[in-house]
Protein backbone atom coordinates (compact mmCIF):
# COMPACT_ATOMS: atom_id res chain seq x y z
CA UNK A 1 0.00 0.00 0.00
CA UNK A 2 1.24 3.77 -0.98
CA UNK A 3 2.81 5.58 1.93
CA UNK A 4 4.31 8.20 -0.04
CA UNK A 5 3.23 9.94 -2.74
CA UNK A 6 5.58 12.52 -4.40
CA UNK A 7 4.10 14.81 -7.13
CA UNK A 8 5.43 17.80 -9.20
CA UNK A 9 4.23 21.08 -6.81
CA UNK A 10 0.52 21.69 -7.44
CA UNK A 11 -0.85 24.84 -8.85
CA UNK A 12 -4.23 25.85 -7.76
CA UNK A 13 -6.00 27.41 -11.00
CA UNK A 14 -8.94 29.67 -8.79
CA UNK A 15 -8.25 30.82 -5.76
CA UNK A 16 -9.73 33.71 -3.31
CA UNK A 17 -6.97 35.78 -0.92
CA UNK A 18 -9.03 39.15 -0.08
CA UNK A 19 -6.88 41.72 1.06
CA UNK A 20 -5.06 43.11 4.08
CA UNK A 21 -5.89 41.16 7.14
CA UNK A 22 -7.44 38.38 5.43
CA UNK A 23 -4.95 38.12 2.91
CA UNK A 24 -2.18 38.06 5.48
CA UNK A 25 -3.66 34.84 7.49
CA UNK A 26 -4.74 32.93 3.98
CA UNK A 27 -1.97 33.50 1.80
CA UNK A 28 0.73 30.78 3.51
CA UNK A 29 -2.20 28.45 3.62
CA UNK A 30 -1.86 28.32 -0.21
CA UNK A 31 1.99 29.26 -0.75
CA UNK A 32 3.41 26.24 1.80
CA UNK A 33 2.06 23.68 -0.48
CA UNK A 34 1.05 25.35 -4.10
CA UNK A 35 3.51 26.88 -7.12
CA UNK A 36 1.10 29.50 -8.43
CA UNK A 37 -2.21 30.62 -8.12
CA UNK A 38 -4.65 32.07 -10.64
CA UNK A 39 -6.33 34.91 -8.10
CA UNK A 40 -9.80 35.52 -7.94
CA UNK A 41 -10.40 39.63 -8.67
CA UNK A 42 -13.70 40.16 -6.91
CA UNK A 43 -12.30 41.94 -4.46
CA UNK A 44 -14.76 45.54 -2.74
CA UNK A 45 -13.94 47.36 -5.62
CA UNK A 46 -12.85 44.72 -8.12
CA UNK A 47 -9.48 44.60 -9.97
CA UNK A 48 -10.32 45.49 -13.15
CA UNK A 49 -7.56 47.29 -14.82
CA UNK A 50 -3.99 46.53 -15.47
CA UNK A 51 -2.71 48.92 -12.91
CA UNK A 52 -5.40 47.66 -10.00
CA UNK A 53 -3.67 44.43 -10.89
CA UNK A 54 -0.30 45.67 -10.53
CA UNK A 55 -1.11 47.42 -7.24
CA UNK A 56 -2.74 44.40 -6.04
CA UNK A 57 -0.09 41.59 -6.99
CA UNK A 58 2.39 43.90 -5.19
CA UNK A 59 0.01 43.98 -1.97
CA UNK A 60 0.06 39.84 -2.50
CA UNK A 61 3.94 39.67 -2.91
CA UNK A 62 4.63 42.02 0.32
CA UNK A 63 2.32 39.66 2.67
CA UNK A 64 4.08 36.44 1.52
CA UNK A 65 6.40 34.57 3.61
CA UNK A 66 10.18 35.63 2.96
CA UNK A 67 11.31 32.43 2.17
CA UNK A 68 8.39 31.43 -0.46
CA UNK A 69 8.97 31.06 -4.10
CA UNK A 70 4.70 30.94 -5.03
CA UNK A 71 3.47 32.76 -7.41
CA UNK A 72 0.15 34.99 -7.97
CA UNK A 73 -1.26 34.77 -11.35
CA UNK A 74 -3.44 37.88 -11.74
CA UNK A 75 -6.71 38.40 -12.99
CA UNK A 76 -8.66 40.85 -14.38
CA UNK A 77 -12.65 41.46 -13.30
CA UNK A 78 -14.01 41.34 -16.45
CA UNK A 79 -16.69 44.94 -16.38
CA UNK A 80 -18.90 46.44 -19.97
CA UNK A 81 -16.76 49.12 -19.74
CA UNK A 82 -13.58 46.72 -19.66
CA UNK A 83 -10.97 48.41 -22.42
CA UNK A 84 -9.63 45.57 -24.81
CA UNK A 85 -6.34 47.44 -25.34
CA UNK A 86 -5.45 47.39 -21.58
CA UNK A 87 -6.14 43.82 -21.48
CA UNK A 88 -3.85 42.52 -23.99
CA UNK A 89 -1.43 44.90 -23.12
CA UNK A 90 -1.46 43.65 -19.30
CA UNK A 91 -1.31 39.73 -20.55
CA UNK A 92 1.28 40.78 -22.99
CA UNK A 93 3.39 42.17 -19.95
CA UNK A 94 3.32 39.44 -18.10
CA UNK A 95 1.01 40.60 -15.66
CA UNK A 96 -1.82 39.19 -16.15
CA UNK A 97 -2.85 35.82 -16.63
CA UNK A 98 -6.57 35.45 -17.59
CA UNK A 99 -9.64 37.59 -17.66
CA UNK A 100 -12.56 36.60 -15.46
CA UNK A 101 -16.30 36.54 -16.24
CA UNK A 102 -19.12 37.06 -13.30
CA UNK A 103 -22.35 37.39 -14.40
CA UNK A 104 -23.83 40.55 -12.22
CA UNK A 105 -25.14 39.21 -9.39
CA UNK A 106 -24.16 35.90 -9.05
CA UNK A 107 -21.84 35.48 -6.71
CA UNK A 108 -19.90 37.69 -3.73
CA UNK A 109 -18.89 41.01 -4.73
CA UNK A 110 -20.02 40.78 -8.30
CA UNK A 111 -22.19 43.54 -8.72
CA UNK A 112 -19.75 44.97 -11.44
CA UNK A 113 -19.98 41.85 -13.32
CA UNK A 114 -21.59 41.57 -16.81
CA UNK A 115 -25.32 41.63 -17.74
CA UNK A 116 -25.53 41.40 -21.33
CA UNK A 117 -22.59 39.12 -22.17
CA UNK A 118 -23.07 40.91 -26.05
CA UNK A 119 -21.53 44.13 -24.56
CA UNK A 120 -18.44 42.76 -24.03
CA UNK A 121 -17.90 41.10 -27.61
CA UNK A 122 -15.25 43.54 -28.72
CA UNK A 123 -13.19 42.71 -25.26
CA UNK A 124 -13.23 38.45 -25.65
CA UNK A 125 -12.70 38.88 -29.64
CA UNK A 126 -9.22 40.80 -28.80
CA UNK A 127 -8.68 38.34 -26.07
CA UNK A 128 -9.26 35.16 -28.51
CA UNK A 129 -6.88 36.89 -30.81
CA UNK A 130 -4.34 37.63 -27.72
CA UNK A 131 -4.70 34.10 -26.56
CA UNK A 132 -5.62 35.58 -23.28
CA UNK A 133 -7.94 32.88 -21.48
CA UNK A 134 -11.32 33.51 -19.89
CA UNK A 135 -12.45 31.88 -16.71
CA UNK A 136 -15.98 31.86 -16.10
CA UNK A 137 -18.17 31.78 -13.14
CA UNK A 138 -21.29 30.04 -15.28
CA UNK A 139 -24.67 30.42 -13.22
CA UNK A 140 -27.44 33.04 -14.47
CA UNK A 141 -28.56 35.24 -12.48
CA UNK A 142 -32.46 35.16 -14.36
CA UNK A 143 -34.53 35.34 -10.74
CA UNK A 144 -36.90 32.40 -12.40
CA UNK A 145 -34.23 29.83 -12.80
CA UNK A 146 -33.92 27.74 -9.51
CA UNK A 147 -30.36 27.63 -7.94
CA UNK A 148 -29.84 24.25 -8.59
CA UNK A 149 -30.51 24.42 -12.41
CA UNK A 150 -28.41 28.00 -12.72
CA UNK A 151 -25.10 26.14 -14.28
CA UNK A 152 -26.64 24.28 -16.45
CA UNK A 153 -28.75 26.61 -18.01
CA UNK A 154 -25.67 28.74 -18.35
CA UNK A 155 -24.25 26.76 -20.63
CA UNK A 156 -27.38 26.77 -22.89
CA UNK A 157 -27.82 29.93 -22.67
CA UNK A 158 -24.52 31.92 -22.16
CA UNK A 159 -21.70 29.63 -22.73
CA UNK A 160 -22.16 27.90 -25.46
CA UNK A 161 -24.10 30.79 -27.49
CA UNK A 162 -20.46 32.54 -26.52
CA UNK A 163 -17.90 29.90 -27.64
CA UNK A 164 -19.54 29.51 -31.11
CA UNK A 165 -19.87 33.63 -31.70
CA UNK A 166 -15.64 33.51 -30.79
CA UNK A 167 -14.55 30.52 -31.61
CA UNK A 168 -10.65 31.54 -30.50
CA UNK A 169 -11.47 31.88 -26.94
CA UNK A 170 -9.30 29.71 -24.31
CA UNK A 171 -12.34 29.11 -21.84
CA UNK A 172 -12.37 27.80 -18.35
CA UNK A 173 -15.36 26.88 -16.75
CA UNK A 174 -14.57 27.29 -13.41
CA UNK A 175 -15.66 25.20 -10.24
CA UNK A 176 -17.88 22.68 -12.18
CA UNK A 177 -20.49 21.47 -9.96
CA UNK A 178 -23.33 19.19 -12.25
CA UNK A 179 -22.77 16.35 -14.57
CA UNK A 180 -23.90 18.62 -17.44
CA UNK A 181 -21.11 20.67 -17.38
CA UNK A 182 -18.68 17.56 -16.88
CA UNK A 183 -20.46 16.70 -20.40
CA UNK A 184 -20.13 19.75 -21.63
CA UNK A 185 -16.38 20.29 -21.03
CA UNK A 186 -15.99 16.73 -22.83
CA UNK A 187 -17.94 17.34 -25.41
CA UNK A 188 -15.57 20.25 -26.77
CA UNK A 189 -12.96 19.79 -29.33
CA UNK A 190 -10.46 22.17 -27.99
CA UNK A 191 -10.00 25.66 -26.19
CA UNK A 192 -11.64 24.72 -23.31
CA UNK A 193 -11.41 23.08 -19.79
CA UNK A 194 -13.16 22.55 -16.20
CA UNK A 195 -11.85 23.45 -13.06
CA UNK A 196 -13.22 21.45 -9.78
CA UNK A 197 -13.00 21.77 -6.14
CA UNK A 198 -11.65 19.93 -3.67
CA UNK A 199 -14.97 20.61 -1.66
CA UNK A 200 -17.72 19.49 -4.60
CA UNK A 201 -15.86 16.18 -4.80
CA UNK A 202 -16.86 15.82 -0.97
CA UNK A 203 -20.34 17.32 0.05
CA UNK A 204 -23.78 17.04 -1.88
CA UNK A 205 -26.64 19.35 -1.13
CA UNK A 206 -27.77 16.94 1.79
CA UNK A 207 -24.25 17.34 3.67
CA UNK A 208 -25.38 21.28 3.46
CA UNK A 209 -28.89 20.89 4.56
CA UNK A 210 -29.98 17.94 5.91
CA UNK A 211 -30.18 17.98 10.13
CA UNK A 212 -29.78 21.74 10.06
CA UNK A 213 -28.18 24.28 7.58
CA UNK A 214 -24.64 24.04 7.45
CA UNK A 215 -23.03 27.03 6.87
CA UNK A 216 -19.68 26.07 5.81
CA UNK A 217 -20.74 24.18 3.42
CA UNK A 218 -22.68 27.02 1.63
CA UNK A 219 -20.64 28.25 -1.63
CA UNK A 220 -21.33 29.22 -5.36
CA UNK A 221 -21.98 27.21 -7.34
CA UNK A 222 -24.18 25.56 -4.64
CA UNK A 223 -23.44 21.53 -3.79
CA UNK A 224 -25.78 19.58 -6.40
CA UNK A 225 -27.44 16.45 -5.96
CA UNK A 226 -25.26 13.07 -4.74
CA UNK A 227 -25.38 12.29 -8.81
CA UNK A 228 -23.31 15.36 -10.08
CA UNK A 229 -20.88 15.25 -7.24
CA UNK A 230 -20.43 11.59 -8.63
CA UNK A 231 -20.13 12.95 -12.10
CA UNK A 232 -17.37 15.54 -10.49
CA UNK A 233 -15.65 12.00 -8.98
CA UNK A 234 -15.48 10.66 -11.72
CA UNK A 235 -14.12 13.66 -14.54
CA UNK A 236 -11.28 14.74 -11.63
CA UNK A 237 -9.91 11.09 -11.42
CA UNK A 238 -10.56 10.45 -15.29
CA UNK A 239 -6.88 11.61 -16.46
CA UNK A 240 -8.52 13.90 -18.76
CA UNK A 241 -6.62 16.39 -19.30
CA UNK A 242 -9.33 19.25 -19.54
CA UNK A 243 -10.07 18.78 -16.18
CA UNK A 244 -7.94 19.86 -12.93
CA UNK A 245 -7.86 21.83 -9.40
CA UNK A 246 -9.20 25.00 -8.83
CA UNK A 247 -10.10 24.68 -5.44
CA UNK A 248 -11.97 27.93 -5.30
CA UNK A 249 -10.92 28.55 -1.83
CA UNK A 250 -12.90 31.49 -0.54
CA UNK A 251 -12.00 32.28 3.07
CA UNK A 252 -15.09 34.59 5.28
CA UNK A 253 -15.32 35.35 8.50
CA UNK A 254 -16.81 33.45 10.81
CA UNK A 255 -18.94 36.19 11.69
CA UNK A 256 -19.70 36.35 7.87
CA UNK A 257 -20.88 32.85 7.48
CA UNK A 258 -22.87 32.00 10.29
CA UNK A 259 -25.63 34.72 10.43
CA UNK A 260 -28.79 35.20 8.98
CA UNK A 261 -27.79 35.73 5.24
CA UNK A 262 -24.20 34.43 4.98
CA UNK A 263 -21.95 34.86 2.84
CA UNK A 264 -20.75 31.92 -0.38
CA UNK A 265 -17.56 30.39 -0.04
CA UNK A 266 -15.79 27.38 1.52
CA UNK A 267 -12.23 27.99 2.92
CA UNK A 268 -10.31 25.13 1.70
CA UNK A 269 -7.02 26.43 1.17
CA UNK A 270 -5.11 24.52 4.18
CA UNK A 271 -6.61 20.84 3.72
CA UNK A 272 -7.45 21.19 -0.42
CA UNK A 273 -4.24 18.84 -1.20
CA UNK A 274 -5.17 15.99 1.75
CA UNK A 275 -8.69 16.10 0.87
CA UNK A 276 -7.60 15.29 -3.03
CA UNK A 277 -5.58 12.23 -2.03
CA UNK A 278 -7.94 10.98 -0.13
CA UNK A 279 -11.04 11.07 -2.58
CA UNK A 280 -8.56 10.11 -5.33
CA UNK A 281 -7.43 6.71 -2.83
CA UNK A 282 -11.02 6.16 -2.82
CA UNK A 283 -11.17 5.99 -6.21
CA UNK A 284 -8.35 4.22 -6.91
CA UNK A 285 -7.42 6.74 -8.72
CA UNK A 286 -3.84 8.08 -6.83
CA UNK A 287 -2.06 7.71 -9.87
CA UNK A 288 -3.80 10.65 -11.65
CA UNK A 289 -4.01 13.14 -8.98
CA UNK A 290 -0.56 14.53 -10.18
CA UNK A 291 -2.55 15.22 -13.39
CA UNK A 292 -5.23 16.59 -11.52
CA UNK A 293 -3.37 19.35 -9.59
CA UNK A 294 -0.01 19.67 -11.46
CA UNK A 295 0.00 18.63 -14.88
CA UNK A 296 -3.17 19.45 -16.57
CA UNK A 297 -3.51 22.70 -15.15
CA UNK A 298 -0.09 24.36 -16.96
CA UNK A 299 -0.63 22.66 -20.67
CA UNK A 300 -3.90 24.62 -20.69
CA UNK A 301 -2.42 28.09 -19.70
CA UNK A 302 0.77 26.87 -22.15
CA UNK A 303 2.94 27.24 -18.78
CA UNK A 304 5.35 25.12 -17.95
CA UNK A 305 4.93 22.72 -15.01
CA UNK A 306 6.68 23.53 -11.60
CA UNK A 307 10.00 22.03 -11.30
CA UNK A 308 9.81 20.87 -7.71
CA UNK A 309 8.10 18.25 -5.76
CA UNK A 310 6.22 17.69 -2.90
CA UNK A 311 5.60 14.70 -0.92
CA UNK A 312 2.32 13.44 0.83
CA UNK A 313 2.80 10.94 3.27
CA UNK A 314 0.05 8.78 4.39
CA UNK A 315 -0.44 8.81 8.22
CA UNK A 316 -1.79 5.46 10.02
CA UNK A 317 -3.32 8.02 12.91
CA UNK A 318 -5.55 10.62 11.62
CA UNK A 319 -4.74 14.01 11.38
CA UNK A 320 -6.28 16.64 13.94
CA UNK A 321 -9.26 18.23 12.52
CA UNK A 322 -9.26 21.16 10.77
CA UNK A 323 -10.77 23.98 12.81
CA UNK A 324 -10.23 27.75 11.96
CA UNK A 325 -7.41 30.53 11.35
CA UNK A 326 -7.33 33.37 13.30
CA UNK A 327 -6.85 37.01 10.80
CA UNK A 328 -7.02 40.25 12.00
CA UNK A 329 -10.63 40.22 10.92
CA UNK A 330 -11.49 37.69 12.83
CA UNK A 331 -11.79 33.54 12.70
CA UNK A 332 -12.13 31.98 9.73
CA UNK A 333 -13.25 28.11 9.67
CA UNK A 334 -11.79 25.24 7.53
CA UNK A 335 -13.30 23.25 5.70
CA UNK A 336 -14.48 20.29 7.30
CA UNK A 337 -14.71 17.65 4.53
CA UNK A 338 -16.76 14.98 7.23
CA UNK A 339 -14.01 12.27 7.38
CA UNK A 340 -10.76 11.77 9.05
CA UNK A 341 -7.65 12.75 6.58
CA UNK A 342 -4.47 10.30 6.71
CA UNK A 343 -2.81 12.14 3.58
CA UNK A 344 -0.46 14.86 4.78
CA UNK A 345 2.19 16.96 2.96
CA UNK A 346 5.20 16.59 4.25
CA UNK A 347 7.46 18.93 5.71
O1 LIG B 1 -18.59 30.30 -2.93
C1 LIG B 1 -18.09 31.22 -3.54
N1 LIG B 1 -17.36 32.16 -2.94
N2 LIG B 1 -18.30 31.29 -4.86
C2 LIG B 1 -17.90 32.35 -5.57
O2 LIG B 1 -18.13 32.35 -6.74
C3 LIG B 1 -17.25 33.49 -4.92
C4 LIG B 1 -16.61 33.11 -3.69
C5 LIG B 1 -16.21 34.28 -2.84
O3 LIG B 1 -15.63 35.23 -3.33
O4 LIG B 1 -16.47 34.23 -1.62
ZN1 LIG C 1 -14.43 31.67 -6.74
Amino acid sequence: MTRTLTLTRPDDWHLHLRDGAVLRAVLPETARDFGRAIIMPNLLPPVVTGADAAAYRARIMAALPADSTFEPLMTLYLTEETDPDDVVAAHASGLVTAVKLYPAGATTNSASGVRDVNRVRGVLEAMAEAGVPLCVHGEVTDPDVDIFDREAVFIDRVLDPLRRAVPGLRVVLEHVTTADGVDYVMSAQAGLAGTITAHHLVINRNHLLVGGIRPHYYCLPVAKRESHRQALRRAATSGDARFFLGTDSAPHTDGNKETACGCAGCFTAPNALSILAHVFEEEGALDRLEGFTSRHGPAFYGLPENSDTITLTRHETALPAADKIATGDGPVTVFDPGFALHWAVAR
